[in-house]
């Protein structure tokens, strides 16, 4: 059985069907002062599924813990979660001193519940194993990539670029089973909306591109990116990513600097989703079970 909540609905019923399982939703009730309430289906099989992606996380993993602990209770031997965005994972040190380690503790907190973990571009940069982050039994890390290059077919003539060396890891694989040229920026991050970017040596006079990062939050990154762009003489930027996270006015920055469309996986819901990917995760599912 595959569990879903409400607001990621849609794209758990998609994974329940691929999987050729049944679905059913925790309801989620919020009381007023803030407390959460959390009913699960009263008869459950051995091996439950559940599907939530973790954007603004904090209720969510509250309600997650009553909803496997009470998953447990009610007789389930073992429990899969698929977390398309896995939140906490871009604090991996303390920067400051007495700073938390978010990743490790909520990737401890998960390991804890769940006995297999399945996400997708989890943003790990100095941790290099999702099970160094997330020990659970199976802790599995999936790429978009390939969903991205299916995507991209329809696309045919654009040039990549990836605003960040990070990024490189997404654009070139999508580069290499595409063909298409790409290249990537150096950023600087001097604060939360304060960047500055700097372009490969590419000629992109007259050119698409488009720019491919794994989150999109603030926008910052894209929206400087799209604009260096501009100024080198691109005739048009479209972005894509796979977590549409979308803080604040990020739509309102990508329209001030002219980006044209904006594309994303459905790990985040959001207007700009476009790629789904149940088909992915239930390959993944069926891969560990
Ligand atoms: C950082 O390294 C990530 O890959 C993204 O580039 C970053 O999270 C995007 O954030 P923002 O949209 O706030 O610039």
């Amino acid at each position: 059985m595959l569990l879903g909540f409400e607001e990621y609905e849609v794209q758990a019923q998609r994974l329940a069907k691929a999987l050729g399982r049944s679905y059913a939703r925790v309801d989620v009730h919020e009381f007023p002062d803030g407390e959460s309430k959390v009913t699960l289906p009263a008869k459950l099989p051995a091996h439950v599924v559940f599907c939530r992606s973790l954007d603004r996380p904090n209720n969510k993993l509250i309600e997650l813990l009553l909803a496997a602990t009470t998953a447990r209770q009610l007789g389930a031997q073992r429990l899969t979660l698929v977390v398309p965005y896995l939140c906490y994972m871009r604090q991996d040190t303390a920067f400051v001193a007495g700073e938390a380690i978010s990743q490790t503790i909520i990737g401890q907190f998960l390991a804890d519940i769940f006995d297999d973990v399945i996400t997708v571009d989890p943003h790990l940069h100095r941790t290099h194993n999702l099970k160094d982050a997330v020990p659970a039994a199976n802790a599995v890390a999936l790429s978009a990539t390939t969903a991205m290059c299916d995507f991209l077919l329809s696309h045919p003539d654009v040039i990549l670029l990836g605003p960040d060396s990070e990024s490189v890891q997404w654009v070139r694989s999508i580069a290499e089973v595409s063909g298409l040229a790409y290249g990537v920026a150096e950023k600087l991050r001097l604060g939360d909306r304060e960047i500055q970017i700097t372009l490969p040596d590419l000629d992109l006079t007259e050119k698409s591109v488009v720019l491919v990062d794994d989150v999109i939050s603030s926008g910052e990154t894209m929206a400087i990116a799209a604009k260096c762009c501009f100024e080198k003489g691109a005739k048009r930027v479209d972005v894509l990513a796979t977590h549409a996270l979308f803080a604040q006015s990020a739509v309102e920055r990508f329209q001030q600097v002219g980006v044209g469309e904006v594309w994303s996986t459905d790990s985040i819901p959001h207007s700009s989703n476009c790629i789904s990917l149940a088909g992915l995760f239930a390959e993944a599912v069926q891969a560990i079970t």
